[in-house]
């Protein structure tokens, strides 16, 4: 049976800023993301009926469709044909539900092995706009690289790489639902934001430091109490062994520091793992609609 097979990278966010509500009941983004090397890998075969989804072993769902399952709909859809049986499996190595895009970049990676299998010639643009159907963050997840992302999150503009370095990812262990951290948002006013446009220029210039020191993610202030102690307890233990910066990715809990080097980062990641054995020192990724990754 034909079977192909593509690396699900994760993403980070070097910056989340919250502009505030819009009438569609999502809220109006600024985000600056970035590609990651912890991946998690997919793979796409001809299916005996309908569409199947193994996730390590855990065939789902009992009910509803997967997200997997719509995107691969909304895929057919634009193509004007009808879906094939497909049998998706997931090898999982990203943490989910923790700010790191993980189901997301399943989807994305998902959405790219259909566009190579049955329609090379469809831009990224449109591969974009299909995954949109099934979540903001999904136009990002299938662009990838470092870009702003704005509005929903589905506005993209390609930036400056992120300069060489290694990045120490920290996952604590309990899960924060993205929708209840963006209610907790409702009628707040940040005590903070992040410089957005200080941060693009620092890509623009090359300066890792520059990014590393405008880290920041408005989440981090409407975090229940416990688990921004811990948030800023993980940020705290980074800065301490080295990074040049740190912050909360996405909606969290997953924390990131930048370090410079592989040398620097290796302390970190070791002594992190002593407290949080989902601790990865990953490199920062480019564009995912180059040749097959
Ligand atoms: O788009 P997605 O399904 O990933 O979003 C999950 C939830 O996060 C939404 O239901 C919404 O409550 C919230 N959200 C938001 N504004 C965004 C993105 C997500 O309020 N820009």
């Amino acid at each position: 049976m034909k079977a192909i097979k593509r690396s699900a990278p994760a993403k980070i966010n070097l910056a989340l800023d919250i502009l505030g509500p819009r009438p569609d009941g999502y809220h109006e983004m600024r985000m600056v993301m970035q590609t990651v090397s912890l991946c998690d890998t997919v793979t796409l075969a001809e299916g005996a009926a309908g569409f199947s989804l193994d996730a390590d072993g855990d065939f789902l769902p009992a009910e509803g469709k997967t997200l997997e399952q719509r995107a691969a709909e909304a895929f057919f859809r634009e193509l004007d044909r009808p879906c094939p049986p497909l049998a998706v499996s997931l090898e999982k190595q990203t943490p989910a539900y923790a700010g790191l895009g993980g189901g997301s970049a399943d989807v994305a990676a998902l959405l790219r092995l259909l566009r190579q299998w049955y329609a090379p010639e469809l831009p990224t643009e449109t591969l974009e706009r299909i995954g949109l159907t099934v979540g903001s963050d999904m136009p990002f997840c299938v662009r990838g690289g470092t870009a702003l992302a704005e509005g929903r999150g589905e506005v993209l503009t390609d930036l400056p790489p992120l300069p060489p370095c290694r990045i120490v990812i920290c996952k604590p262990d309990f899960d924060l639902p993205t929708a209840e951290l963006f209610a907790r948002v409702r009628g707040r006013v940040f005590q903070g934001r992040p410089d957005i446009d200080g941060m693009v220029n620092a890509l623009g210039t090359g300066c890792l430091e520059g990014v590393a020191k405008r880290l920041y993610n408005v989440f981090e202030e409407v975090l229940p109490e416990e688990a921004r102690q811990e948030v800023r307890g993980i940020k705290t233990a980074l800065l301490r062994c080295g990074a040049l910066g740190a912050a909360m990715s996405g909606s969290g809990p997953a924390v990131f520091g930048l370090f410079q080097t592989e040398e620097e980062a290796l302390p970190a990641l070791e002594s992190m793992r002593m407290w949080y054995a989902q601790t990865f020192l990953v490199q920062p990724v480019g564009r995912l609609d180059g040749p097959v990754v």
